[in-house]
């Protein structure tokens, strides 16, 4: 078995006569985590649907587990699942019956129990009984991740997992991806947020303009900045700082 897991080649792909991916190139090793970063409307979504068989590109191949998205759709799906952009939960049902709804299509033995590890793990179990209506935007994305994962697929993909999120929020979604991956999960994010890249992926890639203009690691691309330049400069607090420590102050008390 090659030792990637997702293998992108000449991608293209046009909506009408607006072509937006130009012929795309990358590969994603197995257990890693690969974040695709890019404006709005670069095409992050397009690469995912493709990948995720939702859509057909017009040129060039797509692996995902050894099976190409276009002539082995089945074989792809068994070993993905994806987060959408936009939360994909159902409403009227509490966060419990949502995960066991999923459990079940998937047919697992003890969809409850499931369910409960989950919750647990996700830190959803005090609301597990409340209807998802109620939830807000983080627990709803937790909930989202957490539905995208039973089962266990083997590749997981996040469009934007975070966006609209707390920084708190935002965290705790981190800390959830990183341990899917440190349990062998191979992971394809796509963020706008450079630091979300930054914390998170081993690899990175920049999407603009229908073609990556640059990947690889985070050291990789701080390469392809001038050298630093030593200056001295107060260091001032991000406002995320000074947020996250306001906010964990309280939660101290
Ligand atoms: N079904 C569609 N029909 C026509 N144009 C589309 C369709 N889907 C996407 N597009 C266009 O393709 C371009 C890329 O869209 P895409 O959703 O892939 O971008 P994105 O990088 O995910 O953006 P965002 O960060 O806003 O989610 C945009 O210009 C968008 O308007
Ligand atoms: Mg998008």
């Amino acid at each position: 078995m090659p030792n990637h897991s997702i293998k992108v080649t000449g991608l293209q792909k046009s909506y009408k006569d607006h072509q937006v991916l130009k012929g795309v190139d990358f590969e994603v090793e197995k257990g890693s985590i690969f974040a695709l970063l890019g404006s709005n409307g670069a095409g992050k979504t397009t690469v995912v649907r493709i990948l995720s068989t939702l859509l057909q590109p017009d040129n060039g191949t797509a692996t995902v587990n050894g099976f190409d998205v276009v002539s082995k759709p089945d074989h792809v799906r068994q070993a993905i699942s994806l987060t959408g952009q936009f939360a994909a939960v159902d409403e009227i049902l509490t966060g419990r019956e949502n995960l066991i709804m999923i459990a079940k299509l998937r047919y697992l033995k003890n969809p409850h129990q499931v369910a409960d590890d989950l919750l647990k793990r996700f830190g959803l179990t005090d609301a597990a009984t409340r209807r998802v209506s109620t939830y807000s935007g983080g627990m709803r994305r937790r909930l989202d991740i957490a539905l995208s994962i039973v089962g266990k697929p083997q590749i997981i993909f996040l469009d934007e997992p975070t966006t609209g999120l707390d920084p708190e929020a935002r965290i705790e979604v981190w800390k959830i991806v990183k341990e899917l991956a440190e349990g062998g999960t191979t992971v394809l994010l796509t963020t706008q947020y450079l630091e979300e890249a930054e914390q998170l992926a081993d690899r990175i890639a920049i999407l603009h303009e229908g073609k990556i203009i640059a990947s690889g690691t985070l050291s990789d691309l701080k390469k392809l900045f001038p050298s630093a330049k030593v200056e001295y400069i107060e260091k001032q607090p991000t406002l995320e700082e000074v947020f996250l420590a306001i906010v964990g102050k309280k939660e101290a008390k």
